[in-house]
């Protein structure tokens, strides 16, 4: 099957699997973009499902729409990007995304320790977190958020 160059807003939807009320959503927050045909028929480059899968795993694991549109800005407009695009791209979110990956992993493997949230009820919260001297350096589960 030879694959077509443009894409109606039905196509991209079944290719990647959204729905075409979140594509227009999409496309109103400048996430991606179309051109309109003679007859006003929106019409998307095929790049599209690139950046759409790009949104769907990226939302997935918590990142905000408008975090991945401020990493999108780097993209350059009117031509499809390039693997060094996406390169630049990925340096630009690479520390935004380490930060998340290192708290997805303490969040795992924190729930089976104290996370020093105060609460004091593990057996290991005495140990991490005597009399919730955590407390002082701030709220919520200290040893969560520390950097
Ligand atoms: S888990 Fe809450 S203070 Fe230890």
């Amino acid at each position: 099957m030879v694959a077509v160059k443009e894409l109606t807003v039905g196509q991209v939807a079944m290719r990647s699997g959204v729905a075409v009320s979140a594509l227009h959503f999409y496309e109103a927050r400048g996430l991606i973009r179309s051109h309109r045909t003679a007859s006003n028929q929106r019409r998307y480059g095929r790049d599209v499902l690139r950046r759409v899968a790009i949104i769907r795993v990226a939302q997935q694991v918590g990142i905000s729409l408008a975090e991945i549109a401020a990493a999108f800005h780097s993209l350059p407009e009117g031509r499809t990007p390039t693997r060094e695009d996406w390169n630049l791209l990925s340096t630009a979110w690479r520390d935004g995304l380490d930060h998340k990956i290192s708290q997805l992993k303490k969040l795992r493997d924190g729930l089976t320790d104290c996370i020093g949230c105060g609460c004091m009820s593990i057996d290991k919260c005495p140990l991490r977190n005597k009399d919730d001297r955590l407390a002082r350096e701030g709220t919520g589960a200290r040893r969560l958020l520390a950097p």
